[in-house]
Formats: structure tokens, sequence, C-alpha cells
């Protein structure tokens, strides 16, 4: 016979019938009579029983927590049993016989991340992936709808994008190169040929801040569009957080449900979102009792603050040029002002940063003397304003910041399986 899924055994199709299931043992308890033995496998967890008339008693009695099985029973219908079914096992077969698994209750979260190879296989953190394979699905899914192409940048960058003080060196033969921070400046290339691009693929930042925020290794999501302007861009970000969230909030309802998330609070994120200036956002945070002067950058606590009134994200635009990349184009009327967007999310704080890029060979030139970057390390940057230049937009989205705000988690660590942080890259 073939395996049968636990979740297909729930949805109650095989009541009076025999079934094969293999899994893990979830849970187990011993009365006089009967082994309870809580199966799990990926689709959910069911309730097994063996009596001990049967062949399968001697056996059941040496499986411990979390062996591996094969079981093979009668479905029946047990309003007691958790998720209300049950098999009646006479036929029971150790795949793989566990030792004391070191896992019980009440374990620290030091401690759980230590053993993630194993925390992994819990409840909590297998419905986190299950929610994340869904958010990239959709993610790929709305960019597709969007008439985007999606392209493979490389890890292996020569020169920084942004900022040398979070490059992670590595040696590459006789030269040294860098693990890429963002696959921006090599999606602008391709945008010469295929106008519409995306990706979602890991940048690497040596980020000392230990925040709930921020990992050494995270998934981005980037994009770059020709002939487009920041407004554009704005509604192609919110655009996309709400087809993920609405889609979230309506197609994984009972994963949604097992970590306490209410859907509802998911459906009301839709666009289009608020935007307000960075000199706006400033005024309402002196409002608010903030210290910080014009012309300066936005902290944890700054952005937090200017989303907790609205429960819901916002974008602020127009910064002052210096606090923001050497590729971020000006306003021509304003040119100590520059085309670039946050988007701001309650408890999160940034979620993205996008924008205008330059176009203009010259502008390029002069930004790098003012950033103090060498021009010969971005020829072929450059180049691109050389040869049928075009005004043209981009963002960067970390997923796991959206995971982590989505799905209400305290750190950014549960939402990737291998969290890689200053302190964590075990195991
Ligand atoms: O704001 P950032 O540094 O912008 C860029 O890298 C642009 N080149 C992106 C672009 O325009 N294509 O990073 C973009 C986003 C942040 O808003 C944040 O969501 C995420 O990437 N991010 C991180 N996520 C987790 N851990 C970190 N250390 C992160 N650093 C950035
Ligand atoms: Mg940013």
């Amino acid at each position: 016979m073939p395996f049968i899924a636990i979740g297909n055994i729930l949805t109650g199709q095989f009541i009076g019938k025999r079934v094969d299931i293999r899994g893990w043992v979830y849970r187990k308890r011993e009365s006089k009579d009967t082994i309870f033995i809580i199966m799990r496998d990926s689709s959910g967890v069911i309730q097994c029983t063996v009596k001990r008339n049967s062949k399968a008693w001697k056996d059941a009695q040496k499986v411990t927590i979390e062996s591996s099985l094969a079981l093979q029973g009668a479905v029946k219908e047990d309003k007691r049993a958790p998720g209300g079914y049950e098999v009646t096992t006479d036929k029971l077969k150790i795949v793989g016989l566990s030792e004391v698994f070191p896992i019980a209750k009440d374990k620290s979260e030091g401690f759980l991340r230590d053993v993630r190879h194993l925390w992994l296989r819990s409840r909590k953190m297998s419905t986190i992936m299950k929610i994340r394979a869904k958010v990239f699905m959709f993610i790929h899914e709305f960019f597709r709808k969007q008439g985007f192409v999606e392209v493979s940048p490389p890890m292996f960058i020569s020169s920084a994008v942004e900022g040398g003080a979070t490059l992670f060196g590595l040696k590459y033969f006789d030269d040294e190169m860098y693990l890429t921070q963002s696959a921006q400046l090599h999606l602008e290339v391709l945008i010469h040929s295929l106008e519409k691009v995306y990706c979602v693929a890991p940048s690497f930042r040596a980020e000392k801040s230990r925040t709930i925020r921020h990992l050494t290794e995270f998934w981005h999501v980037e994009s770059e569009e020709a002939f487009s302007t920041l407004d554009d861009l704005m509604r192609l970000e919110e655009q996309l957080v709400s087809y993920v969230f609405q889609n979230t909030g309506k197609k994984c309802r009972k994963q949604l449900e097992v970590l306490e998330v209410d859907p509802k609070e998911l459906l009301k994120i839709e666009a289009p979102f608020p935007k307000i200036t960075y000199t706006e956002a400033i005024e309402r945070l002196h409002k608010k009792g903030f210290k910080i002067k014009w012309g300066e950058d936005f902290g944890f606590n700054e952005e937090r603050a200017l989303a907790k009134d609205l429960a819901g994200p916002l974008f602020v635009y127009e910064y002052p040029k210096k606090i923001k990349a050497f590729y971020v184009k000006a306003y021509p009327d304003k040119p100590e002002l520059v085309m670039s967007a946050d988007l701001i999310v309650p408890r999160i704080g940034e979620l993205s940063t996008g924008g205008a890029r330059v176009d203009a060979k010259d502008e390029l030139l002069q930004n790098l003397k003012v950033f103090d970057l060498r021009p010969e390390d971005y020829e072929w940057y450059i180049d691109l304003r050389r040869y049928g230049a075009v005004p043209h937009t981009g963002f960067g989205m970390g997923v796991e910041r959206l995971l982590a705000w989505m799905l209400k988690l305290e750190s950014i660590m549960d939402t990737i399986p291998f969290p890689r942080t200053t302190r964590r890259s075990y195991p």
C-alpha cells in the first residue's frame, strides 16, 4: 500500500480504511492496555494506538520520542484524539530508533538555537518554514504577473554597493573580492535589454548590529525598471507587499492559526500606503519629542515611532543627499535632496530602500568623488551612463524582515532555517 500523508487522513476520507503512514514520534503515553503514539509527518499529527494484544505491542514499547516509524492500521473517528481521528495500529516498524531527544519543555531560546538542527522539527519552526516558502512563491508570482524577468546576479563582487563598512572580503585566487551586499548594480545592467528585472537572492552584510532585524546573510528581493519614476516605484512596492499579505492571509490560514496570527490583521495591509517626505517625518518626530536634527539619518527608534501611529506601513521619501548612497538621483530643482524612498513598518522599522538611480554620467562621476569612491572600481557601472542611459528606479527588501513583521516574531532569526549573525554561524 502507498503511504498516506497524515494531513490527508485528517480530512476524513479514510474512515474505516486501512492506511500505511510514516513519520516521527511526536509524543508517547502508555496505559495498562494501550500505548498512545502521536505521529507527525510534514503534513500533520495523528494519534496511533497499539493494544496489548496486538503484534505491534512489543516494538511499540521500545519506541522513543523522535524515533522514525512506519505504521499500518485502521482509521476511525475519535473526538478525544487531537485532530479528531485515530489509527488503530497493528503493524509497526521502527525505521530509526531515537536516542533521548535533547529538547524537552521549557528550554531557553539560546539552547534552542544551539540545537537548531533539531529544533527545526518543532511545530513552530516547521510552520514558519511553510509560510516562508509560500511568501517566496507569492513574490515570484507577483513579479511574473507584472512582466518582470527573473535574473541571476553574481554573489562574488569586485566593488561595494552599500559602503565598505559592511563588506565581507574574501580571497579569490590571487585577488580580493567580496560577498555581495545587493544585486542592484548588476540588475541595472540588465534593464538595458530586459527593461523590468528582479531577483530573490542572498545578500551579505558584515553588520555588527545585534538587533531583532539584522542578519549577516539575508534573502533580498530586488527589482529594477527602465523608464520609471519614484512614484512608479512606490506603487510597485506597495502592490508587492499587499499581494504577499493578501495571499498569505487568504491561503495560509491554518499555518497562521498555529502561530496565533490573525489572518484579518494581514488582510488589513492593502495598497496604497501613506507617503510623507523626510522633512515631514522630522517634523512628526519633533512633535513626539525626538531630538533628531534635519539631515541626520533615522535610527531604529525613530523608524518605529513613525510607523507606530499608523499601525501599518508608510513610505518616507525625498531624503537629504548625504545620508543616501552614491547612486541615488537628486531632484533637478533641489540638488540637496534625492529621489529615495524607504518603506517603514511597525516593530521592525525599515523594510525596504529604493529610489531613482543617477542616469547622467557627470552626476555619477561627481557623486563618486563626493562619496570618496574610486571611479576605476565602477568602470562598467559608469559605462551604462555612456551608452543609452534611461531614467530608472529599483528597490531592495529583506524577506526575513517582511516575515518577522508579518508573523509578529520576536526575532528575525526565527524566519530563516539557519540564521547567521555576528554571534551565530552554527549549525
Ligand atoms: O537599505 P539597503 O542597504 O539597500 C540596498 O541594498 C539597495 N541597494 C537595494 C536596492 O535598491 N536594490 O538594503 C535593502 C533592504 C533593507 O531595507 C532591509 O530590508 C534588508 O535589505 N537588509 C537586511 N535584512 C536583514 N539583515 C540585514 N543586515 C540587512 N541589511 C539590509
Ligand atoms: Mg536602507
